[in-house]
């Protein structure tokens, strides 16, 4: 079974060929952060525009890397929501016109479920199946959610793993990367933050400044991030003499001098440090909030999706205290962290497998909701 996965819920213009939900065959993937680089952050009307011009020349390739014809593949797997209307309708629009022309079976996929099949799809090719029910946290740009996902008890389709999905803690305001990017714009370090920070976090003392703990009612296994973003403006606003080398960053990225290491000479130890606290504090408040719901929930074992996914403190972090749990962390290969089609063609597979079709009415749903909510779960006792 070859499906061919489309993504553009964000910004990334993605297409793959996954065999047998398992496999991947080509995985093609357009990003635009050039484009939105110099606003900080992604411009919808410019996210849609531009996977106008991208869909058909990814899915093209896509197709010729897996060294198939277009009439080979057996179905079409396509994100449907959560994202940018304008953005979802794309590729939604393309993947469905292009299955009733094949005349192949057509999937909508929920991004949030591809991340975590990102996860799963490499994990069995390692040969390594995480153990479920797992403790999913899909940590990205426009996310940050805790589901716990398992087996579902009433699978229909042979061989294909059906899963279902309880949602068990969101982000309240900001998502984690959605921070990273900010204050890394504070900082003039560059846009998407994720990347540089990670690299030049390494060169700052972690303990340096003590970000609180968000404090906040209501659901324990909920995230905020708001008010670290706002600290570290806080923190910039009283030390006025960082301002010089703000400038001097600034001017560097207006030149494209973006790399790590040019971005760091121009970085006093004090910025640094401010970096390595902000990453040490983000990174500890993901890891103990989703390895206590690890703990109630009964998982057993972690996973850990979303562009977020590929910053090396977070995995090492993880790795070691999930261990303390008996608990055994999964990441997505880089490739895979970030946005891609790949996982939508993986969680499309067994929903194929299941008979589920859509048709010509399938829409974007830009609010998707992935599983039912944590009041309907079982505490583990
Ligand atoms: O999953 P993704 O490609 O797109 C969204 O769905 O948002 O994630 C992009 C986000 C950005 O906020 C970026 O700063 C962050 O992931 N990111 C990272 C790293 N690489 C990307 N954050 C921390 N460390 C990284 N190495
Ligand atoms: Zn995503």
């Amino acid at each position: 079974m070859r499906i061919l996965g489309i993504e553009s819920s964000c910004d990334e213009t993605a297409a793959a060929v996954v065999a047998d939900g398992a496999t991947i065959l080509s995985s093609v993937v357009a990003s635009q952060v050039d484009i939105h680089r110099k606003y900080g952050g992604v411009v919808p009307e410019l996210a849609s525009r531009e996977h106008l011009r991208q869909i058909v020349p990814v899915v093209r390739e896509a197709v010729l890397q897996a060294d198939i014809a277009l009439r080979d593949i057996d179905a079409v797997g396509v994100t449907q929501g959560p994202g940018l209307v304008g953005s979802l309708l794309v590729g939604l629009t393309y993947g469905k016109v292009l299955a009733l022309a094949l005349g192949k079976p057509l999937i909508g996929v929920n991004h949030l479920e591809g991340h975590v099949h990102a996860v799963l799809l490499e994990a069995h090719a390692g040969g390594r199946a995480p153990k479920l029910p797992a403790m999913c946290l899909i940590v990205s740009g426009g996310h940050t959610l805790l589901y716990r996902v398992e087996a579902k008890s009433n699978a229909s389709g042979n061989g294909a793993l059906q899963l279902s999905y309880s949602r068990v803690g969101g982000t309240r305001d900001d998502a984690a990367g959605e921070a990273y990017d900010k204050v890394a714009r504070m900082l003039a370090l560059g846009y998407p933050g994720g990347p540089i920070i990670d690299k030049l976090a390494v060169h700052g003392n972690p303990s340096a400044v003590r970000f609180n703990e968000p404090k906040m009612g209501g659901n324990q296994y909920d995230f905020s991030f708001s008010g670290i973003k706002t600290a570290v403006l806080y923190y910039l606003r009283k030390r006025p003499e960082l301002q010089p080398e703000i400038d001097a960053r600034e001017q560097a990225l207006a030149r494209g001098e973006r790399n790590a290491d040019a971005l760091r000479v121009l970085s006093s130890a004090t910025t640094l440090d401010l970096v390595a606290s902000f990453q040490h504090a983000v990174v500890e408040g993901l890891i103990r909030r989703t390895l206590a719901a690890a703990e109630q929930f009964g998982a057993a074992s972690v996973l850990v999706s979303g562009g977020v996914a590929a910053n090396r403190e977070l995995r090492t972090r993880f790795e070691e205290e999930s261990r303390k749990y008996g608990l055994e962390t999964f990441f997505p290969s880089r490739a895979l962290s970030t946005d891609n089609a790949a996982m939508i063609a993986a969680a499309a597979y067994p929903r194929l497998v299941a008979g589920e079709r859509a048709d010509a009415s399938l829409n974007a749903q830009p609010n998707f909701p992935l599983g039912k909510v944590v009041e309907s779960l079982e505490l583990k006792v």
